[in-house]
């Protein structure tokens, strides 16, 4: 039985295949947010995977909604796993945010499914950290939430010479459409047309751009003009503050397909451009209250950073980690006599917090220490009697090769240091 297209399997190390997803990988990836994450004095949340549609079709945007897996459940209900989770939040906020002080910073790394054609660095279904800001309307948490992004990938060893942070701004582009179109109604169809313009022919754009009396060639002016306004000067200069300038800069030809922002957005490249984007996100004042039905106001912003990307670009720059047991030790048992007592010693280690693996039948001595060997373990622990008949440990050091005998109560500590 085959898996669905764009779905993954998730395989501890070693790989089955070179095409193999890890699920090391993936806890490594995700260390890295949670650490992050906390280090700026963001919270975690969680909502459910399966929502009412209608949260999704409200302000996501034709792009999103057009890729929902969405069905009627037994209950006759219309539901869609989901396809993002800014929505999700902006109901929990709406809902609880008389409970915590602002502004309120959470975050969470959810499992998203968007039914889209199967593309490098696209899959259907895919996890996101998500960081959100909510109850603060000044520039400065633009600052604050993209020193995070950025620290987010320094924490898994990517510099400012791998990676660039885009930042635009909703609202030039909008004075932009104004000037030219009337019509605020087709603002979301100029939104999208700019969007796609690196990865869509140019004169498909030019057609779509036609429709609502706007010029191509005006379009790539103000990309190419790229003055940055008061508000992107101000995020500028506060990551300027933190020693951060190397990974910004200021690119309108990023806008964000997704229909609710309305202020500063930004998308994380890689340097190369051979990767589609890392992470995207922005201002989002209006979404809280319209999700709440008027009754809770709140500007908010966040962003969303996939790991599909991510971990082809860490492949790519040799920035994966090798991955094992992390074993401190592997109890070796070549006398069946000794195996209650090695039972006994097993559960004092792993009972003191070391990862200790045996063999759990009998098995010839060589053969366990190949295994210990083929899951790096770091020492080899195996029970002798002495002379007057008490039992040590001999602890060998798989790497030095380095061999000492040690009372039973002391091979714990003996292991402390060796991972
Ligand atoms: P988004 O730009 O749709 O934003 O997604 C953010 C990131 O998720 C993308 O840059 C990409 O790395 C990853 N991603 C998106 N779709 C896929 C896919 N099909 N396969 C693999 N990776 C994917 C949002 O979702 C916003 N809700 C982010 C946000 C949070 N804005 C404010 N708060």
């Amino acid at each position: 039985m085959e898996r669905l297209p764009g779905f993954r399997d998730f395989f501890p190390e070693p790989l089955p295949n070179a095409e193999s997803w890890s699920a090391d990988l993936r806890n490594h990836i995700f260390d890295a947010w949670r650490s992050a994450a906390h280090r700026y004095g963001f919270r975690e949340y969680d909502g459910p995977p399966l929502e009412p549609l209608d949260l999704f079709t409200l302000k996501s945007g034709d792009e999103i909604v057009g890729q929902l897996f969405n069905f009627t459940d037994k209950g006759e209900r219309a539901v869609a796993m989901r396809p993002e989770m800014t929505p999700t939040l902006a109901r929990m906020i709406a809902a609880s945010e008389r409970t915590y002080k602002k502004p309120i910073k959470w975050f969470s790394i959810p499992q998203l499914f968007r039914y889209e054609k199967q593309q490098k660095g696209r899959l259907r279904e895919h996890f996101q950290l998500n960081a959100d800001i909510i109850g603060e309307a000044d520039i400065a948490a633009e600052a604050e939430l993209i020193s995070l992004l950025i620290d987010s990938l320094r924490a898994l060893g990517l510099t400012s010479e791998d990676f660039v942070i885009r930042l635009s701004s909703r609202n030039a582009w909008h004075s932009f459409f104004t000037d030219r179109c009337k019509d605020e109604s087709k603002a979301p169809d100029f939104y999208q047309a700019v969007d796609k313009l690196e990865r869509e022919q140019p004169d498909v754009t030019a057609q779509k751009l036609a429709l609502l009396g706007i010029a191509i060639e005006d379009v790539n002016q103000f990309i190419a003009a790229g003055a940055p306004t008061a508000e992107l000067q101000s995020v500028l200069d506060n990551l300027a503050a933190r020693g951060l300038s190397d990974f910004v800069r200021v690119d309108y030809g990023v806008i964000r397909g997704l229909a609710y922002y309305t202020g500063i957005v930004f998308e994380a490249f890689d340097k190369k451009g051979e990767f589609r984007a890392i992470a995207g996100g922005g201002r989002y004042n209006n979404l809280v209250k319209l999700i709440s039905g008027g009754k809770v106001d709140l500007p908010a912003l966040g962003f969303g950073m996939g790991d599909v990307v991510l971990a082809e670009l860490l492949k790519a720059r040799g920035l994966v980690p090798k991955f094992h047991a992390n074993l401190h030790a592997y109890v070796l048992i070549e006398d069946e006599s000794f195996r209650s007592d090695s039972l006994r010693l097993v559960q004092q280690l792993r009972d003191a917090g070391r990862a200790i693996e045996f063999s759990i039948t009998a098995t010839k001595s060589d053969r366990q220490f190949k295994r210990a060997i083929e899951l790096s373990a770091k020492f080899v622990v195996q029970l002798q009697k002495g002379a007057d008949g008490t039992l040590a440990a001999k602890l060998k050091n798989l790497k030095s090769r380095e061999e000492k005998i040690v009372a039973l109560a002391e091979v714990s500590s003996h292991l402390e240091s060796t991972i």
